[in-house]
């Protein structure tokens, strides 16, 4: 059977905010250190970024970058990671039972990100684990006063003159988990993140902060967790984070593949509870999502992996490795995303490098994409616009977890140049699906590009061996005519419909 679907200028999602490509640098693992920053590699520049992860990184088109945790941050002293590196102190990573250097710290990560380029803006985490409200004022005073106080001139003794310019911050990282450093119950955080939101607010009105929602959507706390922190907080900060990772979990790839199903309902639920507090407090105000880590995650293996680890530096941890089977899924939760863009303002692919990340490097040799690179880079690329509302008559298929989802999932996204672009994934693994759209009112005329993700061998994949095993190729047979634009879309695929 056909999937088909209507786009129509009238009627539309939302603007998609840039930030929704953002991306995550964690001091974890390798993904600073030999990932992005790498002294002494042949393409390393003066101040040791890798120039080959640098361009992958600028490709993939990546825009705020949250740092520098994650978990880490819940152990986090900002100011061992300032001033003379040679002085800066070894420290105990218990997140991930590791040994911190500092060698790379906060004006190598702004250095890092201007060296990306205009895009790329700092989504900065505090410490609201072991830490509160002074240590989070003195580092919004070292990063965005302009000079004349202590913390600001220490910044130019330093070496960094001009202010950082944070404008993003997150309110500690998910507290409701119990294995945060720190961690707390809704109220008590949601009392330490109101009284660091209005003291950072007194030292700058305009800056916007992310509170932390749950770690997961399975947390027992959520949804009371947000309502009880958004009481708090309401008036105070912007964003409500969330988080969420998946995996094929006892082989059952059907549910993994409608991943996004959750996705899309973990979205709802939490943009429910929002309203509901608004509602209860008779705000006016709307508080948006920032979806600061989600990805494919095969999360299952990793706590064995953390304690046996005796606190190495830099160890080798989550280098998921991405098959073509997990980019279909993880561009299935670029969708998702791109679905919801009138209320996720922000979102995080957790990690940048190496760890579970688009960009592979080893130490001293190449950089490479997995799979998964390519649905960030196209999306980020082509899905900036006004996205159309897509409500699609799909045929379906049976999944242990969410029962009949469909086959297709797909949004679209109209460009200030008004060509369209259409993501789909079909989500069968065995037969291709025959797509029908209807273009009303739009103006297009003709396909300008098809790149398709998809491979006889769902389980193909990128490697330091055979970095370009997998590349998206150019689909066959799509036309528009008459305003209907017709496609098949191959078996577990990844699809980019460009449109003017
Ligand atoms: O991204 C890896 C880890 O996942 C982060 O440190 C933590 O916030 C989450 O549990």
């Amino acid at each position: 059977r056909t999937a088909r679907f209507t786009l129509d200028p009238a009627f539309t999602v939302g603007t998609v905010d840039p930030r929704l490509f953002g991306s995550f640098v964690e001091h974890l693992g390798r993904c600073v250190y030999t990932g992005v920053f790498e002294p002494g590699h042949p393409t390393a520049d003066a101040d040791g970024i890798r120039g080959d992860v640098l361009d992958l990184v600028r490709e993939l088109g990546v825009t705020a970058v949250r740092y520098p945790g994650g978990n880490f941050v819940s152990g986090y002293r900002w100011e061992d990671s300032v001033g003379p590196v040679e002085e800066r102190p070894r420290r105990l990573d218990l997140a991930w039972r590791s040994t911190e250097t500092n060698r790379f710290g906060l004006s190598e990560y702004i250095s890092f990100l201007r060296k990306i380029g205009p895009q790329a803006e700092p989504m900065m985490a505090l410490n609201l684990g072991t830490r509160g409200v002074a240590e989070a004022l003195q580092l919004q005073e070292y990063a965005n006063h302009p000079g004349g106080t202590a913390l600001s001139d220490l910044r130019a003794e330093h070496g960094d003159k001009d202010p950082f310019g944070i404008r993003l911050w997150c309110l500690g990282n998910e507290m409701d988990g119990p294995w945060q450093t720190g961690h707390k119950t809704a109220a008590e955080y949601g009392r330490t993140a109101a009284e660091t939101a209005r003291a950072m607010r007194q030292l700058d009105p305009g800056v916007q902060l992310v509170a932390c929602g749950s770690s997961g959507r399975s947390m027992p706390t959520f949804a009371e967790w947000e309502a009880t922190v958004l009481q708090e907080t309401y008036d105070l900060v912007d964003y409500i984070s969330l988080h969420a990772y998946y995996e094929p979990l006892d082989g059952d790839v059907d549910s993994f593949l409608a991943s996004a199903v959750d996705m899309e309902s973990f979205i709802e639920d939490v943009v429910a509870t929002c309203d509901h507090v608004g509602a209860r407090l008779k705000s006016r105000k709307k508080i948006n999502l920032s979806f600061d880590e989600w990805n494919v995650w095969y999360m299952s293996r990793t706590d064995e992996q953390v304690s046996a680890l005796d606190w190495p530096e830099a160890p080798r941890l989550l280098e998921d490795s991405y098959s073509v089977l997990d980019a279909v899924v993880f561009g299935s939760l670029l969708i998702a995303l791109l679905r919801h863009a009138d209320r996720v303002a922000v979102a995080c692919l957790a990690q940048l490098v190496n760890v579970i990340a688009p960009i592979m490097t080893e130490p001293g040799g190449p950089a490479w994409r997995q799979t998964t690179f390519f649905p960030f880079a196209q999306a980020s690329k082509y899905g900036r616009g006004e996205v159309l509302d897509v409500r699609v008559d799909s045929p379906t298929y049976a999944t242990e977890k969410y029962g009949e989802a469909d086959l297709l999932h797909a949004t679209a996204v109209r460009g200030e140049d008004g060509t369209v672009t259409v993501f789909a994934v079909n989500r069968s693994r065995t037969e291709p699906l025959p797509l029908d759209v209807a273009l009303n009112g739009l103006g297009l005329t003709s396909v300008t590009g098809h790149s398709v993700l998809a491979d006889a061998d769902p389980d193909a994949r990128n490697t330091l061996a055979e970095p370009e095993r997998v590349v998206p190729h150019a689909g066959e047979g799509t036309t528009l005519d008459g305003g209907r634009l017709t496609a098949v879309l191959e078996p577990l695929s990844w699809n980019v419909i460009r449109l003017a």
